[in-house]
């Protein structure tokens, strides 16, 4: 019913994640399984409305009206559970300038700001370019995957220099869904150690519908100690219009966070995106779940793929697109294994390094493409160990 099959050429329309393939791929029709959105044409419903929009023939200055704000709303609730009022919304052009605007209103220079590494590299730049700390907790591996330090968070969180956090839920790159134990604990440690919790849940929606736990509905007091931000635009890939809505259900860190948005002049909405948003949030829901198959789909070829390179693990991907895989096995060193997977395989895919070095050694791969489109990427990774690798792997 919907299409994920058809690839989309993006050649020459300043698409971010194709920017880094050189003539020679472009050429030879190589995809990028890099930078987070999809390969996927969006939900039907969207692009209705976005041509609905600009068929109107004026694209002026936006608000978030009465139909913006309740679709909003509803779908957080019919998804998440979420209760909440469009006065708790506040609208800015993108996550990770929400990220800034929270740090420069709730710390002083120098203060630290915990994350969980290996984690999205802007959770260190954003922190480190606002002249903060990074205090690092990162996340251990045990038996069943990674898991969080609670040790390390509870040292981290008495720090006096310490009062925020950014949690990353679901995981990007590791690709946990955090379960309610898991958060819970977390909130207990940030509110006994008055660490407020900045909830990126940009990947929220995409889980199985009721597998993620949205932290704000945790309890009334969790939800006053966090900053939710959520969007539309990985769950049906339009980053590109730039929306999101930050959910701040306490007033008095909402009013200091909305200070600094006006500030640093990053709110609003723009025309497209209330366009898309409120048609996404009311129709795409059926398109979601489609594709969230399609999506777990490519990850069981991906298992099946890189169960023939010796040694190579690939992590469950409970949550997310984004699947990580441990390519330490096949001896590389982090430098090595970028020039193997871009140079011999065509393989673009996120180092692991760039996530912090607890990901140096590892790939993280973008599953949101076409089926075909994967198993031709993948079939050239391992025709390219085939021949410049394996001979020289140590049978014993
Ligand atoms: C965890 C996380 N937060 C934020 C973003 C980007 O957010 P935005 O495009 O709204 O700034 C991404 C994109 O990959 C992400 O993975």
């Amino acid at each position: 019913m919907y299409d994920f099959e058809t690839l989309i050429d993006r050649r020459g329309t300043g698409a971010a994640k194709w920017s880094e393939l050189g003539p020679y791929e472009l050429e030879q029709g190589i995809l990028p399984l890099s930078v987070a959105d999809m390969e996927f044409r969006v939900p039907p419903c969207v692009e209705e409305a976005c041509v609905a929009a600009a068929r109107h023939g004026i694209y002026g200055y936006t608000m978030a009206d009465e139909p913006y704000q309740e679709a909003v709303l509803d779908w957080m609730q019919g998804r998440h559970g979420l209760q909440a009022k469009g006065e708790d919304i506040l609208i800015v052009r993108g996550v990770v300038p929400a990220l800034g605007v929270a740090i420069r209103a709730l710390t002083k220079p120098g203060e630290g700001v915990i994350i969980q590494p290996p984690v999205y590299p802007p959770f260190f730049s954003t922190v480190e370019q606002n002249g903060r700390r990074v205090e690092a907790c990162p996340l251990r591996t045990g038996e069943q995957g990674y898991e969080m330090d609670f040790e390390a968070l509870e040292r981290a969180a008495r720090k006096e220099d310490v009062s925020l956090m950014l949690l990353c839920s679901p995981h990007n790159p590791v690709g946990r869904v955090w379960t309610r134990e898991e958060l819970t604990r977390l909130d207990g440690i940030c509110r006994g150690n008055d660490v407020v919790i900045v909830a990126d849940e940009i990947h929220g929606d995409l889980v199985p519908k009721g597998r993620h736990i949205c932290f704000a509905t945790l309890s009334q007091e969790a939800a006053r100690n966090c900053i939710l931000c959520t969007a539309p635009s990985k769950t049906f890939n339009i980053p590109g219009l730039q929306t999101s809505n930050i959910f701040i259900l306490n007033p008095e860190i909402r009013e200091r966070v909305a200070r600094q948005a006006r500030l640093d002049g990053c709110c609003g909405l723009s025309w497209f995106g209330r366009a898309a948003t409120i048609a996404a949030y009311r129709e795409g829901e059926a398109w979601l779940e489609a594709c969230l198959r399609v999506v777990a789909s490519n990850y069981g070829i991906l298992r099946t793929y890189l169960g023939r390179l010796p040694g190579v693990k690939l992590y469950p991907m409970e949550g997310t697109y984004l699947a990580w895989a441990d390519f330490r096995a096949l001896g590389m060193e982090e430098k090595e294994l970028e020039s193997f997977l871009r140079e011999r395989a065509h393989m673009f895919t996120d180092e692991g390094y760039s996530f912090g070095q607890e990901g140096s050694g590892f790939e993280r791969f973008n599953l949101a493409l076409p089926e075909k489109a994967l198993r031709r990427q993948l079939d050239m990774l391992l025709a390219a160990w085939e021949i410049h690798c394996e001979p020289t792997v140590k049978k014993d």
